[in-house]
């Protein structure tokens, strides 16, 4: 069976909600537990935050691996980029004065998690999580 896939647009924060819901349906579909299905609906959550309010809208790309084995997601804007990747990660490092949990919390809450990026080339940020 090809995986379809889904687009999600990220352009206001109202779209954030829709694209966790999406997230949090899929993954029950496919069999995930309740709480693994919590799980990654709070990173997609996360970064489409950070997708909005950092990369100036974007769009999230959902894909079942493995007939449900797995969820993919990507999320992709073209805002300024991030310029210091690591330093991006450490819980507490925020550009803006927010709590800058989100993108080292979305890390801890999947299984693979890749971020392309780099100063004024937008932010693709991939993450997949397994059904366990
Ligand atoms: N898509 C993005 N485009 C540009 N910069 C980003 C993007 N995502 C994250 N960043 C940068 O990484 C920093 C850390 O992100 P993180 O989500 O951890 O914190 P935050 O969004 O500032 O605060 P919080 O998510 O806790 O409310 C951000 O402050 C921002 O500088
Ligand atoms: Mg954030």
């Amino acid at each position: 069976m090809p995986s379809e896939r889904e687009f999600w647009p990220l352009k206001a924060t109202r779209d954030v909600g829709d694209a966790r819901r999406a997230v949090h349906a899929a993954a029950r579909s496919a069999g995930f537990r309740s709480a693994d299905a919590v799980r990654l609906a709070t990173a997609a959550s996360e970064l489409g935050r950070n997708a909005v309010i950092h990369g100036k809208g974007g769009r999230m790309t959902l894909e079942r691996l493995d007939e449900g084995a797995g969820i993919r997601l990507e999320f992709r804007d073209e805002g300024p980029g991030i310029p210091d990747i690591e330093q991006a990660l450490v819980d507490g490092f925020s550009s803006t004065g927010s709590m800058g949990f989100g993108l080292g919390g979305a890390r801890r809450l999947v299984h693979s998690f890749q971020i392309e990026s780099g100063a004024g080339e937008g932010t693709r940020i991939t993450v997949v999580r397994w059904r366990r």
